[in-house]
């Protein structure tokens, strides 16, 4: 498999723009399923009032060029990766954008303080809670 076609993730936190109210959020999931399910992009938004987390993963080239373009979005400001690279499976298989909120604004505070594989380790446990 070439670079471009593997399989890879990315992780960022992001802030909701001050002239934004929280029901964008609602506009943003509804647009996403349906965009990234024709990418052959799955993923989680995690939101919790005022900060977003959002994880994608699909081929390298497709993740990384949304990324580029949901950074871009005035809807959201701040946006900072935390993670980005090869993934051996997906985390959401059959999910176009699985979506949460959490009411402890603390959890994306504190996620957002991590990066690398931390900030993956963490991501995880959110994932694991979020099913139960
Ligand atoms: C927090 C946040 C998360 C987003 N997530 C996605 C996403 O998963 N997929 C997507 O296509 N657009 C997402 N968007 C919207 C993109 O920034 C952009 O508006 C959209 O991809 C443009 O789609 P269009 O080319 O059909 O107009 C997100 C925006 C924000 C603010």
């Amino acid at each position: 498999m070439t670079p471009a076609h593997s399989l890879y993730e990315a992780l960022y936190v992001s802030t909701l723009a001050p002239d934004q109210p929280a029901s964008v959020v609602a506009e943003i999931a509804g647009h996403a399923r349906v965009k990234n399910a024709s990418l052959g992009i799955t993923g989680l938004l995690v939101f919790d009032g005022m900060r977003f987390c959002q994880q994608l993963e699909g081929t390298q080239k497709q993740v990384l060029k949304l990324t580029e373009r949901i950074r871009n979005d005035p809807r959201h400001t701040g946006v900072e990766v935390l993670h980005h690279g090869l993934l051996a499976e997906r985390r959401f298989r059959g999910f176009s954008l699985a979506f949460t909120s959490v009411d402890d604004t603390e959890v994306l505070v504190r996620l957002e303080q991590l990066d690398g594989e931390a900030a993956m380790a963490a991501f995880e446990v959110l994932r694991a809670e979020l099913h139960r």
